[in-house]
């Protein structure tokens, strides 16, 4: 059930410069590709011509800029990096949104299956050759607003909440946000985001043991198909992925700006 667990933090290698070639990525493999979103204004506004009708009036109802900035890069990055695995030209690629508003490619025709996740200036997207994929990342300095049991008592499963309940205070932050990672990671992979209950699943909770979907209610067998992963994008961020698949592989890469453009 549990894939790839690699928490080696300092292996985001560049990624070629050149596009990648066809078969890519192979089977079985998810690229991981993670892209700061804090740039200069003037480099923002060249990447603006990348964007679509519809996307540049999305970047225009955010009312504060650096929201407005790190979308326009985030959606600027991930049309570049997708048009390496889809022969297209960035500007040229068109997203289909699903009724739960999960981007897929819908131009060129392809199998290539992605998912995005941002916070506090930095992005991950993970792509895949033909299975659905989700990913999330958050930060973990973000002071929280409410406690974060009362928190999970609301939102987690029971299973969630108890082994939350039962780590020290101080590990109690980083339990939650690994926890909260890995349910994200998997709602999103199913392409359900928030609309799905998330008490009606488990996943481990404690950092320290590997992201594992655990149990869902709807299915008994559901567990065994998935695998799930951890991101660690750095040090200030925590981070997880769900494939409905076994046996991961995983490449990870950095976007290197000078690629856009
Ligand atoms: C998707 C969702 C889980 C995002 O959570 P978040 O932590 O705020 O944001 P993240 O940065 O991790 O992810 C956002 C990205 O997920 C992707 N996304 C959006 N909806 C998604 C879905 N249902 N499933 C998977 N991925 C989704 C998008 O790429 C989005 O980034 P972008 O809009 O800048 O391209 C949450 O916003 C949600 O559940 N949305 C669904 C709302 C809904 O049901 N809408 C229906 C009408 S559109």
């Amino acid at each position: 059930m549990n894939g790839d667990d690699n928490r080696d933090t300092g292996k985001w290698p560049a990624a070629p410069a050149e596009p990648f070639g066809e078969g890519q990525p192979a089977e079985g493999e998810i690229h991981v590709w993670r892209a700061s979103l804090d740039l200069p204004q003037d480099r923002v506004r060249e990447l603006e011509r990348f964007l679509s009708a519809d996307e540049l009036e999305r970047a225009k109802r955010f009312v504060v800029r650096s929201a407005r900035d790190r979308y326009t890069v985030a959606r600027a990055v991930l049309r570049h990096l997708l048009s390496r695995y889809v022969f297209a030209a960035p500007a040229d690629l068109r997203f289909h949104y699903t009724e739960y508003g999960k981007p897929e490619l819908a131009h060129p025709a392809t199998s290539i299956q992605f998912n995005v996740s941002h916070s506090h200036g930095l992005a991950v997207y993970a792509v895949t050759a033909d299975v659905p994929v989700g990913i999330d990342v958050e930060y973990l300095h973000r002071r929280a607003t409410m406690d974060r049991l009362k928190i999970a008592h609301r939102v987690f499963s029971d299973r969630e909440y108890n082994a939350l309940a039962s780590l020290p205070p101080y590990r109690r932050d980083e339990a939650f946000l690994a926890c909260w990672t890995r349910k994200e990671a998997f709602v999103k992979a199913i392409g359900q985001g928030l609309s799905c209950p998330l008490d009606q699943f488990d996943v481990t909770v404690d950092p320290r043991d590997p992201p594992e979907l655990q149990a869902t209610r709807w299915d008994a067998l559901e567990a065994e198909r998935w695998a799930m992963a951890s991101v660690d994008p750095g040090p200030d961020y925590i981070g997880a992925l769900a494939v409905p698949a076994r046996n991961l592989r995983i490449t990870r890469w950095q976007w290197d700006h000078e690629h856009s453009g």
